[in-house]
C-alpha cells in the first residue's frame, strides 16, 4: 500500500491569490459594518485599504504561498507591530468574528474552514497584549 501525504500547501487548498484577496476584502467589510466589532474598527485608519493589502500579503506567505509581506516589509514581528493597540479578549473575539464570517462566505468546505480558524486562533491569541 502506498501512503500518500497531502503535499499541497494551505494556500493551494484554499484556492490561491483570488480566494485570499476575497477573504480579506470580506473580513474588512465585516469589521466595517458589524456593530459588535466597532472597538477594533476604531483602532484602524478611516481607509482600510492599506490594512487589507497588508493582511493579504501576510496571509499569502503564512499559508505557504508567495511570501509577499516579508519581501516588502521584512519579518512581520506581528506582536510588536500590534503593541500600540489594546488587544484583550474582547478585541481578539471581534477579530475572529469578522474572520469566521469571511471564511463562511469565501472558503469551500467546513474542514478547511475549521483548519484555518484553528490555526488563526493561535496567532490571534499570541497577539493579546492586555489581560
Ligand atoms: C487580535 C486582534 C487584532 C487587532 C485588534 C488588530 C488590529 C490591527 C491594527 C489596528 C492594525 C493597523 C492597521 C493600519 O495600518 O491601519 C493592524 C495591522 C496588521 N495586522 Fe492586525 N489586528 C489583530 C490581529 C491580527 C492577526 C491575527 C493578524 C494575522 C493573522 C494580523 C495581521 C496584521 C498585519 C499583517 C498588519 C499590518 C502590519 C504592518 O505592516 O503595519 N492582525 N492590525
Amino acid at each position: 500500500m502506498q501512503i500518500s501525504g497531502n503535499t499541497q500547501t494551505l494556500y493551494e487548498r484554499l484556492g490561491g491569490e483570488a480566494v485570499l484577496r476575497r477573504l480579506v476584502q470580506r473580513f474588512y467589510h465585516h469589521m466595517d459594518s458589524l456593530p459588535e466589532t466597532a472597538t477594533i474598527r476604531a483602532m484602524h485608519a478611516n481607509d482600510l485599504g492599506g490594512a487589507q493589502q497588508k493582511l493579504f500579503m501576510f496571509l499569502s506567505g503564512w499559508t505557504g504561498g508567495p511570501p509577499l509581506y516579508i519581501r516588502e516589509y521584512g519579518h512581520p514581528r506581528l506582536r510588536l507591530r500590534h503593541q500600540p493597540f489594546a488587544i484583550d479578549e474582547a478585541a481578539r473575539d471581534q477579530w475572529m468574528l469578522c474572520m469566521s464570517h469571511a471564511l463562511d462566505e469565501v472558503v469551500e468546505g467546513r474542514a478547511l474552514r475549521n483548519e484555518l480558524l484553528f490555526a488563526l486562533h493561535e496567532v490571534v491569541d499570541f497577539m493579546r497584549n492586555r489581560p
